[in-house]
């Protein structure tokens, strides 16, 4: 091996080690969570069912302002969906929206490790830990 090749593989190395000490990007083996929170409002449930491609969390239910969190290895190809649902107390119809809980790409928008949403009445809400906002990202 040449030692400019050498040092090609030195800095490449030390920018990977760089990039990876940066907590907004992905990291494949450490451990990532899921949060749901009921915020619809002071009386619905919220019920929910989490799937990836080897687990099944659910079917649960929160009761309003409770939280529901699991937690994961992070693998290259870990993927989160959540069929959500509430049936208001005033009458209106079934509530229903699906979202991608969790991804691997999207862990930038969750500004950490948890990714964060917040059930209300106008659809699921996810927070950036980072910014300290919350984003309409699905609407019932
Ligand atoms: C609301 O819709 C969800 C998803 O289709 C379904 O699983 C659930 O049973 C429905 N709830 C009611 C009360 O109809």
């Amino acid at each position: 091996m040449n030692s400019t090749w050498h040092l090609y593989c030195v800095a490449l190395l030390l920018a990977l080690a760089l990039g990876q000490s940066n907590s907004s990007q992905p990291i494949v083996g450490h451990k990532y969570f899921v949060r749901l929170v009921n915020n619809i409002n002071d009386r619905d449930v919220l019920h929910f069912t989490c799937r990836s491609d080897n687990d099944v969390i659910g079917p649960h239910e929160l009761a309003p302002n409770q939280q529901w969190e699991f937690g994961f290895r992070l693998s290259l190809a870990t993927e989160f969906q959540c069929d959500n649902w509430y049936q208001s107390s005033s009458g209106s119809p079934n509530h229903t929206v699906q979202i991608v809980a969790f991804r691997r790409d999207d862990v930038p928008s969750y500004g950490g490790v948890h990714a964060i949403w917040s059930a209300r009445d106008t659809g699921m809400w996810l927070y950036n830990s980072h910014s300290g906002q919350y984003t309409l990202k699905a609407s019932w």
